[in-house]
């Protein structure tokens, strides 16, 4: 067990990687320090929740102009809410539905320029004007997936999405994914 003077120091580097991420001045310097950030707050650490609520508000804290970043776990035929950061959020998504559905479904990223020209987009912010879902695997098994929304419109950008699945895969590698969780084999 840890005592209390070495969790507070944890803590604070933690959030001392987080608060460097988000003053990187360019984006790849942005993706490399929340690569190492990520790689330190899983130091020692496998278990499920606690992984992807840290990966959430890593990217949430650190990534400018985003109001919403979390994930959706799936349950059967349907994506229900897991750990996010920002405004509560509506709790089942059915397969196919909305952009998450519709990630989860094709079990690829989509990116959407301006939700308002998505057809089925669910409004979970009003603040929320462009999004980007991508699917999460382990093992090449589909987990749910990640869902960010930015408050001004066409935030995300291919670079974005190949290195948030960059982090992604270093997440699912170091993280143990209880087997509940997991989309049958096929
Ligand atoms: N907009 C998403 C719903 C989730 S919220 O944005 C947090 C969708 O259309 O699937």
């Amino acid at each position: 067990m840890k005592d209390q003077a070495s969790r507070a120091t944890i803590a604070g580097r933690h959030a001392s990687l987080a608060s460097a991420a988000a003053s990187a001045p360019t984006k790849k310097a942005l993706y490399e320090q929340l690569d190492s950030a990520l790689r330190e707050l899983m130091k020692d650490q496998t278990d499920f929740l606690a992984n992807i609520s840290n990966f959430a508000a890593l990217l949430f804290t650190s990534m400018p102009n985003l109001n919403w970043a979390g994930f959706y776990l799936l349950r059967g035929t349907e994506l229900v809410l897991g750990p996010f950061q920002g405004k509560p959020a509506c709790a089942c998504i059915a397969m196919g539905d909305g952009v998450c559905g519709t990630a989860a479904l094709q079990r690829a990223a989509v990116l959407v320029p301006n939700v308002n020209a998505f057809p089925g987009h669910i409004v979970c912010d009003d603040a929320s004007q462009s999004e980007m879902v991508l699917p999460v695997f382990k093992d090449g098994r589909l987990v749910g997936v990640l869902d960010l929304d930015s408050p001004i419109l066409s935030r995300f950008e291919e670079t974005d999405r190949e290195h948030i699945e960059q982090l992604l895969r270093i997440l699912m590698e170091g993280t143990v994914v209880p087997e509940f969780r997991l989309a049958p084999t096929d």
